[in-house]
């Protein structure tokens, strides 16, 4: 079974394509299949956005895509950056420009390790306007020193519960193991299961 994925972010590519091989499915990147202008993420909440840009792609490409939209929420700073986790430092911003904004937010704010929440949900689009949807989540928290080169995005901040250690510091199996993009993406498995059953 192929399910092609709607991002250009290599990181979730790998993750997802290294999860789903576990259960036979091959993900195909969107940008290997066609060219398609991307949508304006509009969405205040995750789901709304993976809704949207599923749906968005499946009706142009005429077939099943998976889209998701995933972030980091701080408890000390009312959630954010949250949906903006990707532009929290502006309009294409990178990793690193971002990771830096973080740190500027946690250390005005005096906070050196705080609790903070990663948050993946997944649509899986089909027929029209119609699919799937899970979502996941791994609460931890977030420091102001970057640690560790795996991972992506805010990966060298954030300590998942229990750990001692940074998300880049893990080897990608543990990080998907434990990751919110993990825990969603073997949800969603489980509904495909499920309905292909009925
Ligand atoms: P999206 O591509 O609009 O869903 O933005 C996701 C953004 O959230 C990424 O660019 C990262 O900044 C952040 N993010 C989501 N998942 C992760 C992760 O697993 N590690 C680190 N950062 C993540």
């Amino acid at each position: 079974m192929k399910i092609v994925f709607a991002t250009k972010n290599r990181g979730k590519v790998r993750e997802v394509q290294e999860k789903l091989k576990e259960f036979g499915i091959e993900v195909v990147p969107i940008d290997e299949v066609a060219e398609v202008e991307a949508p304006e993420e509009t969405g205040k909440t995750f789901c709304e956005n993976a809704y949207q840009k599923a749906t968005y792609y499946s009706e142009k490409l005429g077939m099943p895509v998976i889209a998701e939209d995933s972030g980091l929420e701080v408890k000390a700073l009312g959630g954010k950056p949250g949906v903006y986790s990707s532009r929290f430092a502006g309009e294409n911003a990178t990793d690193e420009e971002n990771n830096r904004k973080l740190i500027e937010e946690l250390r005005k704010r005096g906070l050196e390790n705080s609790p903070a929440r990663y948050v993946s949900f997944i649509f899986l689009a089909f027929l029209e306007k119609a699919g799937l949807w899970s979502e996941g989540e791994v609460r931890g928290r977030v420091i102001t020193e970057p640690r560790g080169t795996g991972g992506f995005g805010y990966d060298p901040l954030f300590i998942p519960k229990g750990y001692g250690k940074t998300m880049a510091e893990l080897p990608l199996k543990e990080k998907n193991r434990i990751s919110h993009r993990g825990k969603a993406v073997e949800k969603l498995v489980n509904i495909i299961r499920l309905v292909k059953k009925l």
